[in-house]
């Protein structure tokens, strides 16, 4: 089981890398090719991909079809990473284990290094669509952009943003996290599930899923912040209380935070168990982000 699990990961890893290197072979101008590969290729952890190619086998479809959709949302969440980056932002150094964008390239390319990851990833998506002609693709690509912005990432950003040194309650944070982290785990689950041809209560099952596994990789995410290294993250640590975020752990103290996180998560698991055997990859997938590390 073990074994067959990482031969499965390593191979949707692989497909993954590849193709972004075909999306993402050089043009002209070339500094923003550069840019944007720099910050794609330094080395995540490809979740949010890896959810989308799994959410569509547990539906029984064919991965193949969600290759581009996949590739597509980590372009828009490296865009997220660089822009949150930023000085006016986060204002962070390091990530994914290499300078922020903007400290090798300069604000201007890193802000444009940004743009030009969303739009390509819209390209993309719609060039899949257009050539496929199936309602299932222009619903996923539908999902990915309401879940990227006006419902998801974008707004859970501006939320976190102008709550800075402010106090907030929780139903605040959780608007924050549900929507700047959760917002493309539930984009993920949900395209894939499209894709896959889902139906209508296995699509809302895979939100629901989504939704606790997004709120808990933000609480581990905030974990994370205060009690790991820069070296095993490769972004900096304390970068919350930097800029006087209220977070899980600080509203709530570390052992709630913890239990929280593993009840969210274990029940996030429970659900996937219900979609059936054709989910057992996502399932242990789901199952070894419980201890993640980094
Ligand atoms: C970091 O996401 C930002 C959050 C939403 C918490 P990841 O932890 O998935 O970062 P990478 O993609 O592995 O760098
Ligand atoms: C940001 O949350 C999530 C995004 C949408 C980029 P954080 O600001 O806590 O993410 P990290 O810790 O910098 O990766
Ligand atoms: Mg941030
Ligand atoms: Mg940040
Ligand atoms: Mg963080």
């Amino acid at each position: 089981m073990m074994m067959d699990f990482k031969v499965e990961l390593n191979s949707r890893l692989e497909l993954v890398e590849n193709r972004l290197h075909e999306l993402l072979e050089p043009r002209m101008p070339e500094i923003i090719y550069e840019a944007m590969g720099y910050s794609v290729f330094a080395g995540g952890k490809r979740l949010r991909p890896i959810l989308v190619m799994a959410a569509c086998s547990a539906c029984g479809g064919d991965e193949s079809e969600a290759l581009d959709f996949a590739c597509a949302l980590e372009m828009i969440h490296t865009y997220s990473l660089i822009h949150d980056d930023l000085p006016a932002l986060d204002n962070d150094d390091y990530r994914r284990g290499k300078l922020t964008n903007h400290k090798q390239f300069g604000d201007g390319i890193a802000l444009l290094a940004g743009d030009g990851l969303l739009t390509l990833a819209f390209e993309t998506m719609l060039k899949a669509a257009v050539e496929r002609g199936e309602q299932r693709f222009t619903r996923a690509a539908e999902t990915i952009a309401r879940l990227s912005g006006s419902q998801g990432m974008l707004v859970g950003q501006v939320v976190d943003v102008v709550s800075e040194g402010k106090q907030i309650d929780s139903s605040m944070l959780d608007y924050i996290h549900n929507n700047k982290t959760g917002g493309l785990i539930k984009a993920a689950l949900i395209a894939g599930g499209y894709i896959g041809g889902a139906d209508e209560a296995t699509l809302s099952l895979l939100e629901v899923i989504g939704a606790d596994m997004g709120l808990a990789f933000q609480i581990k995410d905030d974990i994370l912040d205060v009690t790991s290294t820069t070296e095993v993250l490769g972004k900096p640590v304390f970068s919350d209380e930097k800029n006087h975020k209220v977070t899980y752990v600080s509203m709530y103290g570390m052992d709630k935070a913890q239990s929280d996180y593993e009840l969210l998560s274990k029940r996030a698991v429970d659900n996937i168990i219900c979609l059936g055997d054709r989910a057992s990859f996502l399932a242990e997938y789901a199952k070894r982000l419980i201890n993640r590390i980094k």
